[in-house]
Order: structure tokens, then sequence, then C-alpha cells
């Protein structure tokens, strides 16, 4: 089989996954984390899992300014098919819940200068215990495109996760036939890693794969938050060597405008994602949104941190008890984005010192140093020379570090 499917890819070098997507992180919205599996659509019609949302959700992203900051996948996640293939044994969208049909939803995105995304699963059934694409990879494949659909989402309940490394490139190989570029998002890591305890192999993945979930879900809390920045501060994939245009590392949805964090944690969460070149894909209800979340999830500057077209994950260069530093290279030749994350909950904020050479930029003429989120600039530091940051409990001091010639 492998070798079979070798021919079918041209197995050779080691590169990216060549379907000309995800040059930068992908941004947009993905109902999951928010919505889940909500299928009351009697007495709870706004929320539930429905055509009605995604438009109601693409038309506040078109009308509010997020399309033209960048957010322009609009992802559906599970629940969305009938519980029956059809007669041709294709999938269709749940008659009650998509009556205008599927390739309907995607051209009303198109129509608005948005993407559609849409979910399956690798195994018999998915998550929610929808038809999964067992059996069914190319036929799946095909009706994708059919509708026009501009993003898979490919999750790995219901499947024995040893069969991953076959499978998730065999359904590649079948969006690749199609013709249609289609971003494929993988679950598969984080099956091998939850599953069979094993250490994925990126290279492979990245060959196959615009964006990879590594972890666990997100839920709406700060420990979650947390424990998923944890997971890449341990750094136990090599993450930042696999992540470049192309090919990112998926830590999961957005919370930023849920219910479980702060102000300033949803600050932190928000720069904290930028830092690691993560999709921004955010599960909140945009048409429901406090100004000041908005106003995070609309931060040009930190955006421009995560769409920086050198792609680059950043690494965390060490923790000293709460607080941890991470740098990220950015595309201009020695300038860098640097994160101060407070892990300290106790109620009052911390001073940092730290000097250019701590930061991980000794460059020996100085550096400038400017917070990203009100765009201030802290100052000029030798390399030597300290500077002292407040940075809130369980909050985020996010810069970019410019080199002084
Ligand atoms: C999509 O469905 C809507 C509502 O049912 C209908 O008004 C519209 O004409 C359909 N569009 C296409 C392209 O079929
Ligand atoms: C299919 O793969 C080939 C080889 O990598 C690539 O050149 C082409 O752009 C891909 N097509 C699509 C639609 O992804
Ligand atoms: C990470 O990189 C180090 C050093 O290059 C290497 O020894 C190690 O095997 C790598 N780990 C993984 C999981 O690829």
């Amino acid at each position: 089989m492998h070798q079979y499917l070798c021919l079918l890819l041209l197995c050779g070098v080691v590169h990216g996954l060549n379907n000309g997507l995800a040059r930068t992180p992908p941004m947009g919205f993905l109902s999951w984390e928010r919505f889940r599996c909500n299928l009351d659509c009697k007495n709870d019609p706004e929320n539930c899992v429905s055509e009605h949302l995604y438009k109601s959700i693409a038309d506040v992203m078109v009308a509010e300014g997020y399309r033209d900051l960048g957010y322009e996948y609009v992802n559906i996640d599970d629940c969305w098919p009938a519980k029956e293939r059809d007669a041709e044994g294709r999938l269709q969208g749940d008659p009650d819940r998509f009556p205008s049909g599927m390739k309907n939803l995607s051209q009303y995105m198109h129509s608005k200068g948005l993407k559609l995304g849409i979910y399956e699963d690798f195994g018999k059934e998915t998550c929610a215990g929808y038809p999964g694409s067992e059996f069914f990879l190319r036929t799946d494949a095909n009706t994708f495109a059919d509708w026009e659909i501009d993003l898979l989402k490919f999750d790995g309940c219901n499947s024995d996760p040893k069969d991953m490394d076959v499978g998730y490139p065999l359904m590649e190989f079948f969006l690749n036939q199609t013709g249609r570029p289609i971003l494929f998002s993988c679950s598969w890591p984080a099956y091998v890693v939850g599953t069979l305890k094993q250490v994925p192999d990126y290279q492979a993945i990245k060959e196959n794969c615009n964006i990879w979930r590594n972890y666990k879900d997100i839920q709406d809390s700060w420990d979650s938050v947390l424990d998923i920045i944890n997971y890449y501060g341990k750094n136990e994939g090599n993450f930042s060597e696999v992540a470049a245009p192309g090919g990112f590392n998926d830590p999961d949805e957005l919370i930023v405008g849920d219910f479980g964090l702060s102000y300033y944690q949803q600050k932190a969460q928000f720069g904290m994602w930028a830092m690691m070149a993560s999709p921004l894909f955010i599960s909140a209800d945009l048409r429901n949104i406090k100004p000041e979340f908005k106003a995070i999830l609309q931060n040009k500057r930190v955006i421009a941190i995560n769409q920086d077209p050198l792609g680059a994950q950043a690494t965390r260069l060490y923790q000293a008890g709460a607080i941890q530093v991470w740098r990220k290279p950015l595309a201009v030749n020695g300038t860098f984005a640097v994160a101060v994350l407070n892990t300290d909950n106790q109620g009052m904020p911390t001073k940092v010192t730290l000097t250019p050479a701590q930061i991980g930029v000794p460059n020996p003429n100085g550096i400038n140093i400017t917070e990203t989120y009100d765009n201030v600039h802290v100052g000029a530091f030798k390399p030597g020379q300290s500077f002292t940051l407040s940075v809130n409990p369980t909050g985020i001091f996010l810069a970019t570090v410019v080199p002084l010639s």
C-alpha cells in the first residue's frame, strides 16, 4: 500500500504541501468551541448548527470589518450532514438545518468575498456520530469540490489512528485530484500523540496538510489556554522547525469574545496565537461581542505578527518562575516579535526586568522595543542594558523588537 501511495504522490524530497494555500496562517471563524453540536433549531434558531448560523456570522464578518482584516474562512464543524448518505453514497447537508444545500452556502460565502470550510472525519463516523469518510474518501473529496468547498477539517474519531499515516495522504491525494485547491486541516498528529502516545512524523504531515492539530481541543477556560501554550513551549515536536508558509501547527480555536477569559487573558491568548503562527479561527458569537473583545481580534499590529510572511513559529526561550519569554523571527532581517507571558494568578502585576540579550536580540548597537497592542515605544536599549516591564497576572506583554544600526 505504501509503495503504491508513494507512486501516486511522487514521493521524494521532503517539502510542504504544494497547493498554493496557507502561505500565512489562515484566518476566519470556526463554529465548534462556541456552538458545538447544537441541533435545537426549534428553540434556539439563532445558535443551532444551520445555514442561518453561518450566513449570519458571515454577514457580520463583512459588515464589521473582519473580512477586510483577513478573516476569510467561515468553517462549519461537526453535525452538519444528514444521518444518511444519498442513493449514490454521497454526503448531504441535513435537510432541515441546511435547506438550501451546501453548494448554495458556499456560493453565498463566495459572493461575499469569503470562503467556506467544511468538516468530515477519517473514521466510520464523525465524533458526534454522523457519517464518516471511511470507504468514501474519493467520493467525499469529489463532493466537496463539487460544492466549491475551500477548506476541509478532517477529524479522526472512530478510526484506528495507525491507519492515518496512509489515510491522510490518501485523502490529500483525492483532494488534489479534484483540481480544486482545498486547504487541508488535519487532526492526524493530535491522534498520534493522544491515542497512540507516539511522536508524529511531522515531515510527512507537512507534506500532506496545510494546518494540523497537535494537541487537545481548546475549552472555554484559561487553564485550557495555558495548557496548550505550555505544550508548544515544551516543544516535543520541534514545532517551529516545521511551521513555514504552506503549513502551520494548529493550537485550536480562539476563544476571545466568549465567556471563560478575562480581558487580559483574551489579549494573552490572541497574542500567543499570533506568536505561534497559529491559524486565527475565531469561535465566538461575532453577532454579539463586546467592543473591547472585538478590538482585540481586530488589532492590526497583532494580526501582522501572525501574518508575517516569514511564517515562523515562536519558541519559548526560557521560563523563570511564572514568567515565560517567547521569540518569533519576523521577515524583516533581524527583527523579532517578543512575548513576555505572566502565568501567575496572584492579583498584582509582576515587575519583570530583562536585557536585550535575555529576550534573544543582543544586537551590538542596541534595539528599539515597541509594545504591540497599544503601539507604545518602550525605549532603545543596548545589549546589556536592562528595562523593566509590568505584566498583569495571566497577561501578556507583546512587542516588536527592531535592531538599531
Ligand atoms: C440559495 O438559496 C436561497 C434561499 O433558499 C435562494 O434564494 C437562492 O436563490 C439560492 N441560490 C442559489 C445560487 O441557488
Ligand atoms: C496537486 O499537486 C501538484 C503536485 O504537488 C501541485 O502542483 C498542484 O498544484 C496540486 N493541485 C491542487 C489543486 O492542489
Ligand atoms: C527535535 O530536534 C532535535 C535536534 O535537532 C532532535 O534530536 C530530535 O529528535 C527532534 N525531535 C523530534 C520529535 O523530531
